[in-house]
């Protein structure tokens, strides 16, 4: 391994602690020796997904998760939300077990799964108005929200009316319109072009030093995790194991054109790829075998 890739300790302390003068006796999420498997039709065995993964997040936290395409990024994902139960380990949240989907766990997918036939801001607030709050209790935040993602000229128009990017930030604005404690993002630019998908992490990583929310970001690109997380998590091909973290040393608010002129990137860039070629190679070997 080279000198610049160094493997950070998993019990990091409360340095990502935002909630200032809270006590907070436990990580945001704590994800301990989970396995997960799923059965395969129409085979006898099973497919083992997820090998004793092990992750904490702190309060505040943004970390992203890298690994080759079926190495169970979704899967650790979806068991965060609660979408599925782990076969062996468990999860918690602030220190409660995760035993389903819940309001304090917000999920934004690769592709904004608006209603066509609502407005805007009608998506936005889906989630308050569905649960009977009343429209005193929820329009302020919608209004914040709208303009925070720049749709607020846009709140009457219907999705089909626009652009992707601009579906993608409505279906931000509704994942975090009820302040959930938590961000599960399921690589939520990868359908977007390459400009759009740049203003998209600059408009995230702007409400995200605003809210401090905590989030777990999926991505196969090494220059979206440099760019947004504290930490990058990098998993093995399957079954997914933690195959390395690192600590991302970039200050904030940072700008691309910053990024790619530091050498530090670079170097990080190379040695992140170095490991996700060998998983790859090794997740070839085994389609082979
Ligand atoms: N609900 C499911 N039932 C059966 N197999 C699944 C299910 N979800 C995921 N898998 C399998 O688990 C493996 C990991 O999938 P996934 O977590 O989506 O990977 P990634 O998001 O890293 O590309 C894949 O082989 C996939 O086919
Ligand atoms: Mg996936």
């Amino acid at each position: 391994m080279s000198a610049h890739l160094h493997t950070t300790t998993r019990s990091s302390g409360g340095h990502h602690d935002r909630d200032h003068g809270h006590s907070q006796s436990h990580s945001r999420i704590q994800i301990q020796g989970v396995h997960k498997h799923f059965a395969q039709p129409g085979k006898g065995d099973s497919q083992q997904v997820l090998s004793d993964v092990s992750l904490e997040l702190q309060h505040g936290e943004f970390v992203c998760l890298l690994g080759a395409s079926g190495c169970g990024k979704s899967t650790l994902l979806n068991l965060v939300a609660g979408f599925e139960q782990p076969d062996g380990g468990r999860l918690l949240c602030d220190g409660r077990p995760i035993t389903g989907p819940g309001p304090e766990r917000g999920m934004v997918f690769q592709q904004p799964t608006l209603f066509p036939w609502l407005t805007v801001r009608q998506n936005v607030d889906f989630g308050p108005r569905m649960a009977g709050q009343r429209a005193a209790d929820y329009a302020a935040r919608a209004d914040e929200f709208l303009r925070l993602v720049g749709l607020a000229d846009f709140a009457d128009h219907h999705p089909w009316q626009l652009s992707g990017g601009m579906r993608q930030r409505a279906a931000l604005a509704r994942a975090w319109l009820p302040e959930p404690e938590i961000l599960l993002m399921d690589e939520p630019f990868g359908a977007l072009d390459a400009q759009t998908r740049l203003a998209m992490q600059e408009l995230l990583t702007g409400i995200w030093q605003q809210k401090r929310t905590t989030i777990l970001f999926v991505t196969h690109d090494v220059d979206e995790a440099l760019f947004l997380a504290d930490r990058v998590v990098i998993l093995s091909s399957r079954p997914g194991r933690i195959r390395q973290e690192l600590q991302v040393p970039f200050e904030r608010p940072r700008s691309f054109e910053d990024l790619v002129a530091d050498p530090r990137f670079g170097a990080l860039k190379r040695d992140i790829l170095h490991v996700l070629r060998e998983e790859a190679a090794k997740s070839l070997q085994s389609v082979a075998a």
